[in-house]
């Protein structure tokens, strides 16, 4: 994979990852604690989608995403059981980077990769839910709200200001 300032690279998740990849989840994301399990899960049902951002001292970011559901969104710290057999969507659960390694492009270059693995899983769209006041890193990667009034409560069960978007691949 092609390499990023500062040495950084992405590479497919694996299991030994975990343990990392839940201390950084737990050092950027106070407010929405995933244990272990959710992880492991993701990473059981979707290998393809699950990423992390090495670089010389060790992983400094992920990001997991799979197939799921349009204008459904997973509770957050909930095992999926199983990818929907009627995917529709194919949905970016979380990207988070240690503040070191931000600003570089590297969270651009991951979500051009989860759109080519969604584009050739057969995709005609991305979604998540923007909170941490992401949105406009999403709007850059081609990503726009959309209003979906029966998600209010779940989006608020994330935080006051999550928002669910979505990005067309077809048209990217
Ligand atoms: C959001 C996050 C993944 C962005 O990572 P990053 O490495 O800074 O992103 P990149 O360097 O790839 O930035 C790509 C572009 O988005 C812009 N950008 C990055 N964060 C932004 C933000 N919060 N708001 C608006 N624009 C943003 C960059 O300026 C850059 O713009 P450019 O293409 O015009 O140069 C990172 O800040 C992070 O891990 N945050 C904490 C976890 C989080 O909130 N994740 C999202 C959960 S939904």
């Amino acid at each position: 994979m092609k390499e990023l300032s500062g040495g950084l690279h992405w590479r497919l998740m694996r299991g030994e990852d975990i343990p990392q990849v839940s201390a950084i989840a737990a050092a950027i994301h106070e407010d929405f604690f995933e244990d272990d399990a959710v992880f492991i899960e993701r990473l059981k049902l979707y290998p393809a989608g699950c990423m992390v951002l090495e670089g010389e001292k060790g992983l400094v970011g992920y990001g997991v995403s799979h197939p799921w559901r349009r204008f459904r969104i997973p509770a957050l710290n909930t095992l999926l059981g199983q990818l929907p057999a009627d995917a529709d969507t194919y949905y970016l659960h979380d990207i988070a980077l240690l503040p070191e390694a931000r600003s570089g492009g590297a969270a651009r270059r991951v979500v051009a990769m989860m759109a080519g693995q969604a584009m050739r899983d057969g995709f005609a769209t991305m979604s998540l839910v923007a909170v941490n006041g992401s949105p406009g890193f999403w709007q850059k990667q081609g990503f726009s709200a959309a209003d979906v009034p029966e998600l209010g409560e779940k989006l608020l069960s994330y935080s006051s200001d999550a928002q669910y978007m979505m990005r067309e691949l077809s048209s990217a």
